[in-house]
This record gives structure tokens, sequence and C-alpha cells, in this order.
């Protein structure tokens, strides 16, 4: 471990994140009723521009009025280029309660957005004399976010997690796709074999495997983002289960037939944590015993072992303690 310590991220479930529109109070109460560990009312791109002022007035009600239980609850903003961002943060921390927890930023280009942000919600909550201070969720979307998502996972300690948007990110990137996320036809390889067998190569992989990166450095959460289409289980399973592999804690849910997709892979099997449980008492045997290295099941183990087998374990206890 360098000299500095890798902080441990916010100790909660994000497995999934429910999302849906503040212009359709009808599903405030199944979003509450889900299973997903976060819930997103957004005011952002799934609200038409002329719908923006009456969606902000039915979050706030919802934010106040449903029960939503033991669940993390948060509302997506507008963007800083926008002339709503500002309405949303200070009726949203001057109209509500206790009870919101968190803001999600999108479209995060730099730290300045962030400062601006914290700045205004800072000013808001002095004065209305709230003790409660709401956390940051980021969404990293656009190139300059994912160029500058080191010095914005940095940017303020409200800040408890990050998202990767994939449909703004391959615009912003000017990518040659359309669809939210999943399998690009066109980013393959081919083997140099008889039948030129197609490989297919991850898109998503590199501006991901950064943000977790510059998460874990921050101790934020990284938090995989949408899979627009919402028939293809088996690609929403796909697309999570690799993300779940780079390091990230979760990911949204678009539709409620994905919360259960996402707890699936983001739950650690009995079977994983099982194992982890077993390499943790073979290397304490082992230092018992004078040594750093083990052999389990016929393979090393050593004390790096013993690190990603707590990450396993402490996730499994984290959701254990949170409800299961
Ligand atoms: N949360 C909770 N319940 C939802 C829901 C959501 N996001 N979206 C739909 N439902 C409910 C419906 O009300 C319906 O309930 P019912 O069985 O009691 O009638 C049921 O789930 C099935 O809905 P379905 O008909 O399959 O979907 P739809 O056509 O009503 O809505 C979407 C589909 C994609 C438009 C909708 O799910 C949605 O708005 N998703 C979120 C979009 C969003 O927030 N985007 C921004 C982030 S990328
Ligand atoms: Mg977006």
């Amino acid at each position: 471990m360098s000299f500095t310590v890798q902080p441990a991220g916010p100790a909660r479930p994000n497995r999934c994140q429910l999302f849906g529109p503040a212009t359709r109070p009808t599903i405030f109460e199944k979003m509450a009723a889900s299973a997903a560990d976060v819930i997103n009312i957004d005011l952002e791109d799934s609200v038409a521009p002329a719908d923006k002022a009456a969606a902000r007035t039915t979050a706030i009600e919802a934010v106040n009025d449903v029960d939503w239980g033991a669940k993390t609850l948060s509302v997506r903003i507008n963007g800083l280029d926008t002339g709503f961002w500002h309405h949303d943060v200070i009726d949203l921390i001057e109209k509500t309660g206790d009870r919101l927890d968190l803001i999600m930023i999108p479209k995060v280009g730099n730290a300045k957005d962030i400062y601006a942000v914290d700045a205004l919600v800072s000013a808001c909550e002095q004065a209305a004399r709230k003790s409660k201070r709401i956390g940051f969720e980021v969404l990293i979307e656009t190139a300059a976010g994912a160029q500058n998502v080191g010095e914005i996972a940095a940017a303020s300690p409200r800040i408890q997690s990050m998202s990767f948007g994939v449909a703004d990110y391959a615009a912003s990137m000017g990518m040659n796709v359309t669809g939210i996320g999943g399998t690009q036809d066109d980013y393959h390889m081919l083997a140099n074999d008889e039948g030129r067998t197609v490989n297919m190569v991850d898109p998503w992989h590199y501006p991901i495997a950064r943000m977790v990166a510059a998460c874990r450095q921050h101790g934020v959460l990284p938090v995989d983002g949408p899979f627009g289409d919402f028939s293809d289980d088996e690609g929403f399973l796909a697309q999570a289960k690799r993300s779940a592999t780079l390091g990230c804690v979760g990911k949204w849910a678009i539709h409620p037939k994905q919360v259960a997709l996402a707890n699936r892979v983001f739950t650690p099997t009995p079977a994983k944590v099982e194992h982890a449980r077993r390499i943790l008492a073979a290397m304490r045997a082992a230092e018992e015993g004078g040594q750093g290295a083990a052999v389990l099941d016929g393979k090393l183990i050593d004390l790096a072992s013993s690190r990603q087998a707590r990450v396993i374990v402490t996730q499994a206890e984290l959701i254990e303690a949170a409800g299961g």
C-alpha cells in the first residue's frame, strides 16, 4: 500500500438504482416498493424542457409524501449548461424535509462543476438551517468527464458515488453507435483462423475501468449506468457481470424488470462468499504457522488473496446488515 491509504466508500448497498421520470407520479409507489437499493427521480433527460417546472414540483411532493422506507433517495438535477439546475437545487433543499439523501449531477466535466453545485447546496442548506448534508452522485458521460474523472472524484467530500452514462458518452465522443449501451456489432476483431471467427470486444471497458480507479482512489462507489434494451435480459446480465468484474458495486435499472437482474449480479453468491471465507481461514492458519503463502485447492493464496476475499465478504456483510 502507498503511504496514502485508500479510503473505504460509503458503507451502504448500491446494487441497483431504479430511475423514473419526475413527470410520472403513478410509478413512485411502485419504485418505493421495488427491491432497488437506490431510487433516482429524474428531472433531466427523461423530462421535456416544457415540463421542467412541473416535474420539479412533482419530485418535491414525491420526496416529501411517499414512504421510501430504508432506500437511498436521490433526485437527478438538470445539467450545468441549462437554466434549470439552480432552481432544482434551491427548491429541492428549501422545499423538502430531511428525507432526500443525494442529488445526482449529470454531465460533470471537471472539478469546478462540483464546486459550483457544492457552493449553491451549502448556501441553501445554511439558509434553510438544515443539519443533514446532501450527498452527491456524479455522472461521467462526456469526453471531458472521462478525461477529468480523477479530479472530479476528489472534488468534494459530498460525493458518494459515480455512474457511467453510456448514451451521452457515446454522443460526446462522436461514436458511430445508437442504443443505450451493450454490444456494438461493429466493434470486434477477426481471428486469423480459416473461418475468421468474430471476437466481440467491449467498447465501454476503458471509461468504466478508468472511472472505477478514480472512485476507489477517493472512496467513492463506482456504478455502471443504464442498459436501454430492457427486453434483453441476457445482454443486461452480461454487461452487469463485466462491470462487477471491473469493480463496480451496482448498475442502473431503467425499467423495473432490470432490478432483480442487477441485484442478482451485484449480490455475492453464497458459493463465492463461502470460498472467500475459506481463503480467509486458510490464510489465518498459514499466518499462525508463520507462513505468508499457502495452498488452497491446489492454488497459491497469499496476503493479497486475503484482501480480495475481504472485498467479497465485506460486501456480503453490508448487504446482509441492510436486510439482504
Ligand atoms: N419504476 C417503477 N415502475 C415502473 C417504471 C419505473 N421506472 N416504469 C414502468 N413501471 C411500471 C408500469 O407503471 C407498469 O406497472 P403496472 O404493471 O402496475 O401497470 C409496469 O411497470 C410495466 O411497465 P411497462 O408497460 O413495461 O413500461 P412503460 O411503457 O410504462 O414504461 C419506460 C417504460 C422505459 C418508459 C419506463 O420504464 C421509464 O420511464 N423508465 C425510466 C426512464 C428514465 O428515468 N430515464 C432516465 C435515466 S436513463
Ligand atoms: Mg445522460
